[in-house]
């Protein structure tokens, strides 16, 4: 699967050449759990599975097409005006939506390819959005930068699909770079590189995810009412990441409130201390993700009997440095992270083992930190 996948898949659909094709990746993230949306750090990376789109100039006749080879049905819709319709193409026209002179719009043929699994906690949403704004950037000639596409990639993720979540996806499709962790601060948007050269599993536990969107909206409130109830005591604070977990000790909140607040307030400090030690000494302190994951484990509350088994078991392995929970949680995906031939050895036995305990076929992947969005190939 590469750009030349996609440049076949628009030939065959419209009979014509693409004018541009641009990717991005999926994501997993290190460390630095539901802290974006409270201010906090993250310190995702960019995965070898991209999502590609092809694009092409139509004669303006008020109509543009889109289509997918991971879907059954495509969309026609005019450049200019789109509408919010539920279904996948939303992701890419809500890309239009979102742009800076919607009446200099080019209408366009897109074709889109991608080997980057949907809906298990990879990002593809974001893959599918930063794709298609580099590439529409690209091709109208818009000369945003990658931050500036990744930001209006968020604004159609929770503006026009309508998905609560922080910007932690979308920038990491939009400014991974190969061989190094994003280190986002989501308070101000500014980043760095780390460079980073351990490999990642990725397993997906394949488990049924039915609370994800509710719990991630329940606990986005909670946080909230958490900062709120923090600012009484401290009207400066700026977020939630912001306070220290002593100022969220001394404050006696309710229970669940202590909880997550406790999880954003030490999280974001971990990714502070993973950070300063990859820069050190090049590794990744294994020690900070087993906290992180016994944190989301237990103070927020979002992990999976199959998620922690995973853990449980990659702590097991020689060369394995640390294991956790990645993404929003509730399901979904969990990484292992450490040498090449230890995590690649271990894969097929910890498939096995998990389908009889759990009876579940998990999916696993290996990635080291590739490259984010770009423009693959372009006449113009
Ligand atoms: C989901 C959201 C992200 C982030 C994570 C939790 O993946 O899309 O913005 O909040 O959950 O860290």
């Amino acid at each position: 699967m590469n750009a030349e996948t996609a440049r076949q898949f628009f030939r065959k659909t419209y009979g014509s050449e693409p004018d541009t094709i641009g990717s991005a990746p999926g994501r997993v993230n290190l460390i630095g759990e539901h802290t974006d949306y409270n201010g906090g750090q993250v310190l995702p990376l960019a995965i070898d599975r991209r999502t590609y789109v092809a694009m092409k100039r139509r004669s303006d006749d008020g109509k543009s097409r889109i289509i997918s080879d991971t879907a059954t049905e495509g969309a026609e819709f005019d450049a200019r005006s789109v509408e919010r319709s539920g279904q996948w193409w939303d992701y890419v026209t809500g890309v239009f939506a979102f742009a800076e002179e919607k009446s200099a719009l080019p209408q366009v043929d897109a074709a889109v390819t991608s080997n980057l699994p949907t809906g298990s906690g990879l990002s593809s949403s974001a893959a599918l959005e930063m794709a298609t704004a580099i590439t529409l950037a690209q091709l109208a000639g818009d000369r945003r930068s990658l931050k500036e596409l990744a930001l209006l990639a968020w604004r159609v993720e929770t503006q026009f699909v309508g998905v609560s979540c922080g910007v932690m996806d979308q920038f990491a499709s939009a400014l991974g770079e190969k061989g190094h962790a994003l280190h986002l601060w989501c308070d101000t948007l500014a980043t760095e590189q780390v460079r980073m050269r351990e490999a990642v599993l990725i397993f997906d536990t394949n488990s049924p995810r039915s609370l994800r969107g509710s719990q991630f909206n329940v606990r986005q409130r909670e946080c909230q009412e958490a900062l709120e109830l923090l600012r009484q005591r401290n009207p400066e604070l700026s977020n939630l990441a912001a306070a220290t977990p002593g100022e969220v000790r001394a404050a006696h909140l309710p229970s669940n409130l202590e909880k997550r607040a406790l999880h954003v307030t030490e999280e974001t400090r971990r990714v502070e201390s993973l950070v300063a030690a990859l820069k050190e000494t090049g590794e990744i302190d294994g020690d900070l993700l087993y906290q992180s994951h016994e944190s989301l484990r237990t103070l927020y509350e979002c992990s999976t009997p199959e998620l922690d088994w995973f853990v449980d078991e990659a702590r097991k392995i020689r060369g394995v440095r640390g294991a956790r929970l990645t993404g929003a949680g509730w399901g979904g995906c969990a990484i292992a992270v450490g040498e090449l031939e230890a995590l690649s050895g271990a894969q097929s036995s910890l498939i096995s083992s998990y389908k009889s305990t759990f009876g579940l076929d998990a999916r696993t992947w290996l990635t080291n930190a590739e490259a984010g969005a770009k423009v693959e190939t372009s006449a113009k």
